[in-house]
């Protein structure tokens, strides 16, 4: 399966992805990694492993379709099938959703559909919830929507700020996504309008103080 992945910071989910692949447990291969921001951390990451990148501001675009029209193409010619979105500060729109239907995801830091948007894990920790968590799901044209592939909860503490939750919060989605991926690669994901299935499940690999649905397989 070739992906293309959107970044716009660190990309420390691009890079357990990479990690994934490289030891082999996922089988996918990374044809673009594209940051919509010049210096971004993610770039350096994808180049250590020798991925190509590319740089696409939006800024330099006059408007959002003739960005989105950059990145419909590089995507195209990269022969990427699906579209990663990890950590990518861009909402994308229908035009672009409509070239790769059904083919785009996304991770957001929340047990969603509580607390979407921005600053997922401030949210969290002010709120004091009692579980915090991670999802990932397909992209449709609403904003952290589509239907569900994964989640994974982690408990919340009262004295957590938005720091000490996102690391247990991250440390779940360096699991999840590349696991949901898997899934897709092995072609056992199907989607029932918001249900989504997985096909065949096998032996599942639940350790640890989290919770994730539907549960992790070996060795994720
Ligand atoms: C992650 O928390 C992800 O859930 C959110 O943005 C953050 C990206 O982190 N969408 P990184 O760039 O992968 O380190």
């Amino acid at each position: 399966m070739k992906i293309a992945v959107f970044i716009s910071g660190s990309g420390s989910n691009l890079q357990s992805i990479i990690d994934h692949i490289e030891r082999g447990l996922l089988a996918a291969e990374i044809s673009l990694v594209v940051s919509n921001v010049p210096n971004a951390y993610g770039l350096w990451r994808a180049k250590e492993h020798g991925l190509a990148t590319a740089v696409v501001e939006h800024g330099h675009f006059p408007d959002r379709e003739s960005f989105e029209r950059e990145l419909v193409h590089l995507v195209q010619k990269s022969g990427a099938e699906y579209v990663v979105l990890a950590g990518f500060m861009r909402i994308l729109s229908p035009f672009f959703l409509g070239q790769f239907s059904g083919r785009v995801v996304n991770i957001h830091p929340a047990l969603l559909p509580s607390f979407p948007g921005l600053h997922a894990q401030k949210q969290q920790a002010q709120y004091g919830v009692r579980l915090g968590g991670c999802t990932v799901h397909f992209v449709d044209e609403k904003t952290d929507h589509g239907p569900i592939l994964i989640q994974a909860a982690v408990p919340a503490y009262a004295d957590d700020d938005e720091k000490t939750l996102g690391a247990r919060i991250l440390e779940l989605e360096h699991r999840i996504y590349p696991q949901a991926l898997q899934w897709l690669a092995q072609g056992r994901i199907r989607c029932n309008g918001r249900q989504v299935e997985l096909q065949g499940r096998q032996e599942a690999a639940v350790t640890g103080d989290f919770l994730v649905n539907p549960p992790l397989e070996k060795p994720f």
